[in-house]
């Protein structure tokens, strides 16, 4: 065991949008275990744009302090366990998941960490919150098979398990929201969205909120041509992607037709556009590019490439014809005002995340106002219900096997990036808040 660890601090409060210059990788004591303490060593840990309310002053209410100069970032990890007391009910060896990464070692109180089974194939995928899609799904919007149902912020960690979850629940159409084309496409072609729509960013040309966001995707030729959303061929003549009505009972759901005969799936065409992609000095690993099981779907799905200038409603309003009756929000802003524009009577509305507020350069991150009509909320009877972490806790046992059968079966799969290198984790966390990557952003120790 080294005797000393290394960890990443917050080094100056910064001015706007954290970049890898406000944080030092510097060099600590190795943690010394104190009574009924566990010393692990971190194997993964989250990189979380929760950080960024963090940094800029927390939320009041929220249950996690808020950092300042000086101190380590924590989060989500996966670590395993190197020394226990003998009634900690954890040997050296085993995986458990505390709060405290961003370090590549940690004593770690009783009562701070959680065992890990063998109930995910993948011990990373646990870091993928995919039980706040699925409870937010299930339990607050309360999908019914043929819903509507549109994700924003639909390509991020949460966001591309829930538009996949919605599917396997059997929604009968699956629009999400992102920042690129090229990740919108993605969404229709890996992840089985029917339709993608655009955000504003400064690759298409309506704010310079992000200068460096997505710089990968101005490469691409069809982004300031056509206006439509993205949407699915396959959707109409799928004839074997229709809403599963018993998949939101069935714990022993088969896996999906199209995934189960996905023998022929085609090298992912969009690999070779992305710049990004295999090339990047952090050497992230895409672990889902290509590989997906939905991805089987796509040999056949021709997406139309939005330019995205469109306003955001209008792109909601195209994709989605008939309105939407579900919405997980992970962004709110624009996008929660077009969900309600376009939303069917009787729609239901789960408010999971902030995203617009959280990473606007012009905000600390710690606030997320946004401005509704609330004339149609009564008109329309929508329902909106903030998600909190208890819910996510009250699918637990239920989640995790379903989670982990979906999984295994191939029926779903967990985006995500791995970033080697804890001296690495800065510049994760600011490519994530640019928008850089789709899925569960992870450094692996
Ligand atoms: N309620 C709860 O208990 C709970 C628990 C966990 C997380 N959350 C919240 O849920 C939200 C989603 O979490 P996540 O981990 O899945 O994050 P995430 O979507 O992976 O966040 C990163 C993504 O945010 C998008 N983004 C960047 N700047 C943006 C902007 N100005 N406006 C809109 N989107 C922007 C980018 O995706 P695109 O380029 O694809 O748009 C980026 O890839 C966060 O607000 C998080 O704090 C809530």
């Amino acid at each position: 065991m080294p005797g000393r660890s290394r960890e990443v601090q917050l080094a100056v409060q910064p001015d706007g949008l954290p970049k890898p210059e406000h944080f030092a990788v510097v060099e600590a004591p190795m943690p010394v275990p104190g009574d009924g303490e566990v010393l692990v060593r971190n194997r993964f840990f989250h990189v979380s744009p929760a950080l960024r309310t963090l940094i800029g002053g927390s939320v009041k209410g929220a249950p996690f302090p808020r950092l300042r100069p000086g101190d380590t970032l924590y989060g989500k990890a996966i670590a395993e366990v190197m020394s226990a007391p003998p009634d900690a009910g954890v040997q050296p060896g085993d995986l458990v998941q505390p709060w405290l990464g961003w370090r590549e070692y940690a004593a770690v109180p009783a009562g701070q960490w959680s065992p890990l089974d063998d109930a995910l194939p993948d011990p990373a995928a646990h870091l993928g919150q995919a039980a706040i899609a699925y409870t937010a799904l299930t339990r607050d919007a309360r999908l019914r098979p043929g819903d509507t149902v549109f994700v924003s912020g639909g390509a991020g960690g949460i966001g591309s398990l829930a538009g996949q979850i919605a599917r396997a629940l059997g929604a009968g159409r699956v629009i999400g929201s992102t920042g690129s084309p090229d990740k919108a496409k993605r969404l229709v072609t890996e992840l089985g969205y029917d339709a993608a729509v655009l955000r504003r960013t400064p690759a298409l040309g309506t704010t310079d909120a992000h200068p460096e966001t997505n710089a990968h995707d101005e490469t691409n030729p069809l982004a300031a041509t056509d206006a439509r959303p993205v949407t699915d061929a396959l959707a109409a003549t799928d004839t074997q992607h229709e809403p599963d009505a018993l998949a939101a009972t069935d714990t022993q759901h088969e896996p999906d037709a199209l995934a189960a005969t996905d023998t022929q799936h085609e090298p992912d065409a969009l690999a070779a556009t992305d710049a990004h992609a295999g090339t990047d000095a952090l050497a992230a690993t895409d672990t889902h590019r290509g590989t997906g099981a939905l991805a089987g779907a796509d040999a056949h799905r021709e997406a139309v490439v939005p330019g995205g200038t469109d306003p955001f409603v209008d792109q909601l309003a195209k994709a989605a014809p008939d309105g939407i009756d579900v919405l997980v929000d992970n962004v709110g802003g624009e996008q929660l005002q077009a969900a309600i524009a376009v939303a069917r009577p009787g729609a239901r509305f789960a408010i999971v995340g902030t995203l617009a507020g959280q990473l606007s350069p012009d905000l600390a991150g710690a606030t997320a106002p946004v401005e509704i009509d609330t004339f149609q909320l009564i008109v329309k009877g929508i329902e909106i219900r903030g998600f909190g972490s208890s819910a996510e806790d009250a699918a637990g046992p239920e989640w995790t096997e379903r989670f982990g059968g979906w999984l295994r079966s191939g029926e779903i799969t967990f985006p995500h990036v791995r970033v080697a290198g804890i001296e690495n984790a800065p510049r994760a966390l600011h490519e994530m808040i640019g928008g850089r990557h789709l899925g569960t952003v992870i450094v692996e120790l």
